[in-house]
């Protein structure tokens, strides 16, 4: 019998530690806490076991291509492939933050946006049918957030492709390091990013139903 998976990223604490949780009380099958930091995803999965709840445990960094591999190749190897991918992980600066603005921009894309992205594509090949992906955005990343209408459009359009996507993601860093344009995005890093999240959740949805579609 097929043992189920589900993994989660981010989640020595907060919200997908909380989903850890949930997912240990209702999901059938392996659950995995993935972390970026193996003491705290350790002591986060104790956390759970004093609660009678038992994860897994497995590091990840999402912003490392070759930590998002070795855990893909981790997974295939034991169980085959991935049910369920929860893309929790996520930077945000503080309002008080000290850092330049296109630092933090820089920053937290590479981390929300572009890292997302790549642990997408590093496992969606392992995903079985049927398997669900959750990418956790946020009221930040309504399109409203976004006060240039051309550019709400550019993110709007049913045809946009993840590259386009991407570009429009590097488009908002040139701006934060200009200095000038920023203000049609918003002024705000963690809004672009969760913008950014939300119009690719939609892309890779049009692209599985075109998929299965075509089958
Ligand atoms: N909190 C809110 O009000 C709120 C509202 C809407 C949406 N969200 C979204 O919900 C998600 C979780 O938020 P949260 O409030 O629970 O944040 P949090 O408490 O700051 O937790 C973020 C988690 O992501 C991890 N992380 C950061 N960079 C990582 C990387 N490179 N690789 C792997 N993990 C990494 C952190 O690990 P470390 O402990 O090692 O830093 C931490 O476990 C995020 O996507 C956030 O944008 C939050």
């Amino acid at each position: 019998m097929v043992t189920k998976v589900a993994v989660v990223t981010g989640a020595n604490k907060g919200i997908g530690f909380a989903i850890v949780r949930g997912l240990c009380k209702r999901f059938k099958g392996e659950v995995y806490l993935t972390s970026r930091d193996e003491t705290r995803g350790k002591s986060a999965v104790q956390e759970l076991e004093k609660e009678g709840l038992f994860p897994k445990f497995h590091q990840l960094d999402i912003t490392s291509i070759k930590s998002v591999k070795v855990f893909r190749d981790y997974v295939k190897e034991k169980y085959g492939g991935i049910d369920i991918l929860v893309n929790n992980a996520a930077i945000a600066f503080k309002s008080a933050a000290t850092e330049p603005v296109a630092v933090q921009a820089e920053q937290t894309l590479f981390v929300n946006y572009f890292s997302l992205l790549s642990t997408c594509e590093v496992l969606f090949p392992i995903l079985r049918d049927g398997a669900k992906v959750v990418n956790i955005s946020s009221s930040c990343g309504h399109l409203s957030q976004i006060p240039s209408v051309a550019l709400r459009n550019k993110f709007k359009d049913e045809n946009l492709t993840v590259e386009q996507l991407s570009d429009l993601m590097n488009q908002y860093i040139e701006a934060a390091r200009q200095g000038t344009q920023a203000p049609e995005w918003g002024n705000s890093s963690y809004v672009v990013s969760k913008v950014g999240v939300t119009a690719l959740t939609k892309i890779h949805q049009r692209m599985y139903d075109n998929r299965n579609h075509r089958t």
